[in-house]
């Protein structure tokens, strides 16, 4: 596996993950656990912040300690699904800001379709973390990824919930310089390009539209 790829296997996080694949948790559940792990995922996901050092006073001295230095985020949700996983982790990074990117699979084709970009204006100064729970067979992440480089990002990261081997050897091969956080590598694709073991269609249990 590519070195750039984590897997993010805290007992917390694949706790919730294991009620998120179950096929009987309620749309309620579905979307709350998918922000909670998406909290979790951002605090790894985050670990290389930079720091400087800063005074600050006490009530009884000075503290030399440290806070997040310049570099500032954006997360980039990639449409529908990854909207489910933007609260969790403004819940971490209040000040983050939000781009959007509009995307759908073409369900004859399997080949991803952009319908949308709305990004930050101040992309260049911003780190950007990409959210989408699925990578499939990585055609949706590998099209995003493309477009907000366009804009010129300080860097970007990916991160995902689940994730397809096919799908992270595609996003790998188009973009090796790119760290993934996932928080499982599942099996492999089905004759329809979803993951199995999988949870399904993220979308669709978020938004409760099937
Ligand atoms: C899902 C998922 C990813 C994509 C992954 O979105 O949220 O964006 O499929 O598949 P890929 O890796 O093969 O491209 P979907 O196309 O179902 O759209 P939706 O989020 O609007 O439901
Ligand atoms: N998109 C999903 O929501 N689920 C899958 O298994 C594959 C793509």
């Amino acid at each position: 596996m590519n070195d750039n790829v984590y897997v993010l296997d805290h007992p917390l996080i694949q706790h919730k993950l294991s009620i998120l694949r179950d096929k009987d948790t309620g749309t309620k559940m579905f979307r709350e656990l998918v922000s909670e792990i998406a909290m979790l995922m951002c605090y790894e996901a985050t670990r290389d912040i930079p720091l400087k050092e800063v005074d600050v006073e006490t009530p009884v001295a000075i503290a030399r300690t440290k806070v997040i230095a310049g570099r500032k985020l954006a997360f980039v949700p990639i449409l529908r699904a990854g909207l489910g996983m933007v609260d969790g982790v403004l819940n971490l990074v209040p000040s983050a800001k939000v781009g959007h990117i509009g995307m759908y699979r073409d369900p004859e084709t399997m080949e991803p379709v952009n319908y949308y970009c709305k990004l930050p204006a101040d992309l260049p100064e911003r780190e950007v973390i990409v959210l989408d729970p699925m990578l499939a067979t990585g055609g949706s992440a590998i099209d995003a990824v493309n477009t907000i480089k366009k804009y010129n990002p300080k860097s970007i990261k990916f991160m995902c919930i689940i994730a397809a081997p096919e799908g992270l050897k595609a996003f790998t091969d188009a973009h090796p310089e790119i760290h993934v956080y996932c928080a499982s590598k599942d099996i492999k694709l089905n004759e329809h390009s979803y993951i199995i073991p999988g949870l399904g269609d993220a979308g669709d249990r978020i938004f409760g539209t099937k």
